[in-house]
């Protein structure tokens, strides 16, 4: 996809931000660290708002714009939205209206998933707003109109990561439940399109092969270092990095710890 380009007065020293409802952001965020670790680095989790995936688009629109505004206020250089819900219900809205760069998941990615080899009949496990938006199969038909797509909803799934409930036996019984559902399309391979979802892999691969599953966070972090590359906005020397949410901040440490372990609680703060 081609992506934006902003005014010229911002400095390389500025720092990438991220957000999403909670934890789920982190898979991208560690990726994204892992290839660029001179960045600095800010991620707000808005967990009070938690779960966006059942959120309506007017909500989803007024969550994004304030924590937009939070970002700018802190100088972000590029905001990624580490999140499949506000990529498919906010992005084409918002997308003009900031003077930083922005990473929206799902348009990042889809051109990766529809050319990938042997891959015919593609799953697609998200958000009910993720789903009902039907974004990820409009994405990948601009590219491949052959693929068959096969858009599915999970609206558990994100508390099971979010309240730490993921060994428990209702919760494999919930990822079980949408998975043989799924199973009946006979995917080739089925993609984790929504970020809290890579929590959840040591249940999936009780059911399918463990390849089965693609999360796209690796491609997405890719094209966002090649932007930044591109658009000559790298840093060459790590500062900071900054974690907020908007509630339950001991909650998010707990969570997180199995993408990213924080040195201290989050902030709170309240857009
Ligand atoms: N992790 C987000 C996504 O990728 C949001 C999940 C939610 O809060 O429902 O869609």
């Amino acid at each position: 996809m081609e992506y934006k380009t902003i005014l010229n007065n911002i400095s390389n020293k500025n720092p990438i931000a991220f957000f999403d409802s909670g934890v789920g952001g982190l898979t991208v965020f560690e990726k994204v660290k892992k290839l660029m670790p001179d960045e600095n680095f800010l991620y707000f989790g808005d967990t009070k708002n938690m779960p966006y995936g059942e959120k309506t688009e007017e909500q989803l629109l007024e969550f994004a714009d304030k924590i937009f505004k939070f970002f700018e206020n802190k100088n972000a250089k590029a905001v990624v939205m580490a999140c499949n819900t506000t990529s498919a219900i906010t992005y084409e809205k918002l997308k003009n209206n900031y003077n930083f760069k922005i990473y929206p998941i799902i348009q990042s990615v889809c051109s990766t998933l529809a050319q990938m080899q042997g891959v015919n009949r593609l799953g697609i496990i998200a958000t009910p707003a993720t789903i009902n938006s039907h974004a990820y199969s409009k994405e990948i038909a601009k590219y491949n109109k052959d693929m068959k797509v096969f858009e599915l909803s999970a609206p558990n799934w994100v508390r099971i990561v979010e309240e730490h409930r993921i060994t428990q036996p209702q919760s494999i019984m919930q990822v079980e439940e949408i998975l043989d559902i799924m199973q009946g399309f006979k995917p080739d391979k089925i993609v984790l399109a929504c970020t809290h979802y890579p929590y959840l892999i040591s249940v999936l691969k009780k059911f399918m092969p463990e390849e089965t599953f693609l999360d796209p966070s690796l491609y997405f972090a890719r094209n966002i270092k090649q932007d930044l590359t591109t658009s000559g906005l790298l840093n060459d020397k790590f500062e900071y990095e900054k974690f907020y949410v908007s509630s339950n901040p001991q909650n998010f440490k707990t969570a997180s710890e199995m993408f990213y372990k924080l040195n201290e609680l989050p902030e709170i703060v309240n857009l």
